[in-house]
């Protein structure tokens, strides 16, 4: 995914631009860049590499840029490789139009062809975005009445996904703004404008926003008036809502970085997902989606699939196990991407349950619609409200645990975990079966559980200086604790980078064992329970093969001391729930060894927050 941003008002637009793409960062990295209206020109400031939304700022904040209408992007990569001849944005051929772009253009290839061979145009760039800003140039070149009017022809040409802020020195009081299925909120202030992805990026001086929907295209005025095209005052007055994120509620405060804040936040943002959901005194648990026709497909559903990528679908793993032992309904869980073009069967007696932290991910997106096509009732669990799926979705949980900035996800996983076991005895009660009053309990205590969980940073802290330059390493549990060796591997690969893999523990012997030399940490979770002298067994193996065991055992078991090589205790808890308590543990192994290997642990290589493109 992207970010975009644009200012059109009275004060100077550069450093507010550059701020926005600060806030925007974890949406992509790979490069950043702003233009602004210099009389009658437009400036462009580009920069590329992890920190380049910091160094752009740098650089515009000590310019004398007078224009107060300008527009941001910070780039993930898709076409064409990251650097600044690709970063946004993008000048047209005559250089009187600038664009940025969240999304892809799938007839890019067809455009540019049509634009070399009908316009003599010659681009600049790799990427499929720059033929938007030579189309809009087109068109006010036959003669476009307005800004407004030539994005809207030019877009007619245009097939695939945008949001997009164009800026032209033609009509140097405005951005025309334009969105399809990629989010773009309007921020209203006093006499002033904002654009941007996401509205965690909303700056203080923001009190309003209205968020875009698919097929609008809007114009900001330098006044502080906007108008959506095809809409009355009367359709723009009722878009228009309160500002949800607190200010500043999205910034790094005195952390060192997003992702150690959102891990510490853990217990809070757990707190807030299961706040008024369970009632211990009526051994109940209120969800406000289950409304008489959600309650009953659930009772006469026979599957409950459930989809999601990466975090979120090893979250899905673990919902599986709760509605299978909760309430007795099979689940399948299924990879977003490989769904939604696996040709699904539908019995029309099925339910999905799609996961998005962001709201965004393009592929858990089209596979929810594709159930939607055949008539699947499609609930959704999400952090961001108003994000696409929230308002795709036929109702849904929210996790309330406030922005996630971090690339890695972490409060949203434990959330989701959370949410799911919620949902899983909702559909339990909706199915005749009685919630047990004690797993209630369990999962109200886990936010003070996981406050104790946390109080283990030193020993871990000391785990990655130990382990940072391991060869890789293998996680693995069992039953509740197997989706938790997923996570707890994915966690490690993709912010310090490691070889890790995760493995139900009876899955050892029948091949990752060989992954086991002298000196491999193996990460082994073994709770007081049913799999517990199996998983003892499994530890040992590993052991007589000279690996190292680092084991996650409920506090004062003292079955492995003296053979596992470091023994981290969590506090006693039903095993339905180890998933949320001990992934602390991970995540800031994980965070730690990214350090000490100098790792972004913000900004991993690569990768982005949400994958707004599939
Ligand atoms: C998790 O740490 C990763 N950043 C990634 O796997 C993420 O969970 C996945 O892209 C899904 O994102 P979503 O929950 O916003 O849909």
């Amino acid at each position: 995914m992207c970010g975009i941003d644009g200012y059109a008002g009275k004060r100077k637009a550069a450093a507010i631009l550059a701020q926005g793409l600060i806030d925007l960062a974890y949406r992509g990295y790979d490069s950043a860049g702003i233009a602004t209206i210099e009389g009658p020109r437009i400036e462009i400031f580009k920069r590329e590499g992890n920190n380049s939304p910091e160094e752009l700022y740098k650089r515009v904040s000590g310019l004398t840029l007078a224009g107060t209408v300008g527009i941001g992007h910070n780039r993930w990569a898709t076409h064409g490789a990251p650097s600044v001849r690709n970063a946004h944005p993008h000048l047209s051929q005559g250089k009187r139009v600038a664009v940025v772009h969240n999304g892809i253009i799938d007839n890019f290839k067809a455009l540019r062809a049509e634009l070399e061979h009908e316009e003599n145009a010659s681009f600049r760039s790799d990427t499929d975005s720059e033929v938007l800003a030579y189309l809009i140039e087109r068109e006010l070149n036959f003669g476009a009445l307005s800004l407004e009017d030539a994005v809207h022809t030019a877009l007619a040409h245009v097939e695939g996904a945008y949001a997009i802020g164009v800026i032209c020195t033609d009509y140097p009081d405005q951005i025309v703004a334009a969105r399809n299925s990629s989010d773009l909120i309007i921020g209203v202030g006093e006499g002033e404008l904002f654009l941007t992805s996401d509205e965690a990026a909303l700056p203080t001086e923001a009190n309003l926003k209205a968020a875009m929907k698919d097929g609008d295209i809007v114009t900001l005025f330098q006044n502080g008036q906007f108008h959506i095209r095809g809409h009355s005052e009367e359709d723009k007055k009722r878009r228009l809502e309160k500002v949800c994120i607190m200010p500043g509620q999205s910034r790094l405060g005195n952390h060192a970085h997003f992702m150690l804040k959102e891990i510490l936040e853990q217990p809070e943002a757990l707190r807030n997902a299961l706040r008024g959901r369970i009632d211990l005194a009526h051994e109940t648990v209120r969800l406000g989606c289950f409304t008489p026709e959600v309650t009953r497909q659930f009772r006469t559903c026979d599957r409950v699939v459930i989809i999601g990528c990466g975090t979120s679908y090893y979250s899905g793993l673990a919902g599986k196990l709760y509605i299978e032992r909760f309430a007795r309904v099979p689940v399948d869980v299924a990879l977003a991407s490989e769904y939604h073009y696996s040709d699904p069967i539908f019995t029309g007696r099925e339910v999905v349950l799609s996961i998005s932290q962001s709201g965004t991910t393009a592929d858990t997106l089209n596979a929810m619609r594709l159930a939607q096509k055949h008539g699947v009732l499609c609930l959704g669990i999400t952090n961001r409200v108003g994000s696409t799926l929230a308002r795709e979705d036929d109702g849904g949980v929210y996790l309330h645990a406030g922005p996630e900035k971090a690339v890695a996800s972490t409060k949203a996983f434990t959330s989701q975990v959370a949410v799911l076991a919620l949902i899983a005895m909702k559909i339990a009660q909706i199915h005749g079966q009685r919630i047990d009053h004690a797993l209630l309990r369990g999962l109200d205590a886990l936010p003070s559980q996981l406050e104790l969980v946390l109080r283990h940073q030193e020993q871990i802290k000391a785990l990655a200086a130990r382990y940072k330059k391991a060869a890789r390493f293998v996680c693995f549990g069992r039953g509740y604790a197997m989706p938790l060796a997923l996570e707890g591997a994915l966690k490690l690969t993709e912010i310090p980078y490691f070889d890790a893999h995760g493995y139900a523990g009876g899955e050892l012997k029948h091949g990752p064992l060989a992954l086991i030399e002298r000196g491999v940490p193996a990460i082994a979770i073994v709770p007081k329970g049913p799999h517990q002298e199996k998983m003892i067994s499994n530890v040992r193996e590993v052991v007589a093969r000279k690996g190292e065991v680092i084991a996650l055992v409920t506090e004062g078991d003292q079955a492995l001391n003296g053979i596992a090589t470091e023994v981290i205790e969590l506090p006693e808890a039903p095993e339905e729930f180890i998933s949320i308590l001990a992934v602390p543990v991970f995540q800031l192994l994980s965070y730690y060894l990214g350090l000490e290997r100098e790792c972004n642990v913000d900004r991993p290589r690569n990768l982005a927050k949400s994958v707004t493109v599939e």
